[in-house]
């Protein structure tokens, strides 16, 4: 097949992980026989620097016209200031709802070779397969009023939690429409006890559930799925929440793999299109060094083959090299115990490429 593939490879680690997935589409585009035409443009930090914005209008529109994108990360110490006006995630923002992206999804899964990276207990971690679906264009990261309201009695500040019911209805649907896929059960997470709009949320979720007899259902409070995730991790499926639950659960949740380093991502609209990237950030303090994990990135973009692709040989073809690789025991400075030796991103790229090769 033909795809044209935008990448955005950002700030901070981002082009050396983006480099490494490239790496691995080439691998892929050579031994299946495809054509992957790259276009790569600007965002993030780098994009402010260069032009003043962090999503200027070409980088959109080459978002716009591709089969999909890869990302690898946005943000840094230098455009950091709580007081700035631009700010590299902003264009993050811009690129989710522009391009309609409200499903994220966000699998966890613990490789056997990785089951004693964690931080917890290999009995807890190692039966851990899950999927975090985080809806992504709405809620607090969106809702309006949105900023600084200043007044009498000093500095004052506001954020809206908004959703309708079409959004989290669109949202459940994609969650449930995996589930069939799994293991059959679904997770909703909410705070129904406290905010309205989860409340909203709890009803719309019960009437989707209604409409996938087959799945198992449940609903249950963030804080206390904060605390399962830890306690029984093994037994969630699918957990579908909105925006900001879900970005706090999943960073959470990346510790059972072992790493940030290890979890991929995949933002989608209706149809195939999607945006790719690794959940992990920018990780100012080890760019440059040539030692970031890019198998997150790699994984993303097996996510990219069989998802927007359809190429559901290939994706395999890739996840089973890396899990090999993990096998044979190589790991990059983020997995290796103390004293451990480790491997470079580049090597670990081409670790992986050797065995989608083979
Ligand atoms: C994520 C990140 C982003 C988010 C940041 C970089 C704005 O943490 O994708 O989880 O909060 O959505
Ligand atoms: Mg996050």
């Amino acid at each position: 097949m033909r795809a044209n593939i935008t990448l955005l490879p950002g700030d901070g680690i981002g082009p050396e992980v983006v480099a490494e997935g490239v790496k691995i589409l080439k691998t892929v585009e050579e031994k299946f026989n495809h054509t992957f035409a790259f276009t790569e443009v600007l965002a993030g930090g780098i994009a402010i620097k260069k032009n003043g914005t962090p999503l200027p209008d070409e980088s959109l529109a080459a978002c716009q016209q591709a089969d999909a994108i890869l990302l690898g990360a946005v943000g840094g110490p230098q455009w950091s200031d709580p007081k700035a006006n631009v700010r590299p995630e902003q264009g993050l923002m811009k690129l989710r709802k522009e391009l309609d992206l409200f499903a994220n999804i966000r699998p966890v899964r613990v490789y056997p070779a990785l089951a004693n990276a964690s931080t917890l207990k290999k009995e807890v971690v190692e039966k851990v397969d899950l999927v975090i679906v985080r809806e992504l264009t709405g809620g607090l990261y969106f809702g309006q009023p949105q900023g600084r309201q200043d007044n009498a009695q000093g500095r004052a500040a506001v954020d809206t939690l908004y959703y309708t019911e079409a959004e989290i209805r669109r949202l459940l649907r994609v969650a449930f429409d995996l589930a069939r896929q799994r293991r059959k059960k679904v997770t909703s997470v909410d705070k129904a006890n406290i905010l309205a709009s989860s409340r909203l949320w709890r009803e719309v979720a019960h009437e989707v559930s209604a409409e996938y007899p087959d799945v198992e259902y449940e609903d249950i409070l963030v804080d206390a799925c904060s605390m399962y995730l830890i306690r029984t991790p093994g037994k969630f499926d699918v957990i579908a929440t909105e925006n900001i639950f879900g970005d706090i659960l999943s960073d959470e949740a990346s510790m059972l793999a072992g790493s940030m380093g290890m979890l991929p991502s995949a933002s989608l609209t209706e149809g195939r299109f999607g945006l790719y990237e690794p959940i992990h950030g920018s990780a100012p303090d080890i760019a440059g060094q040539g030692i970031a994990n890019p198998l997150a990135t790699i994984l993303s973009v097996a996510m990219m083959l069989g998802i927007s692709f359809g190429l559901s040989a290939e994706a395999e073809a890739v996840e089973k090299a890396v899990e090999t690789v993990l096998a044979a025991g190589y790991r990059t400075a983020d997995l290796a115990k103390p004293g451990e030796a480790s491997v470079s991103t580049a090597a670990m790229g081409d670790l992986v490429a050797d065995h989608i090769k083979r």
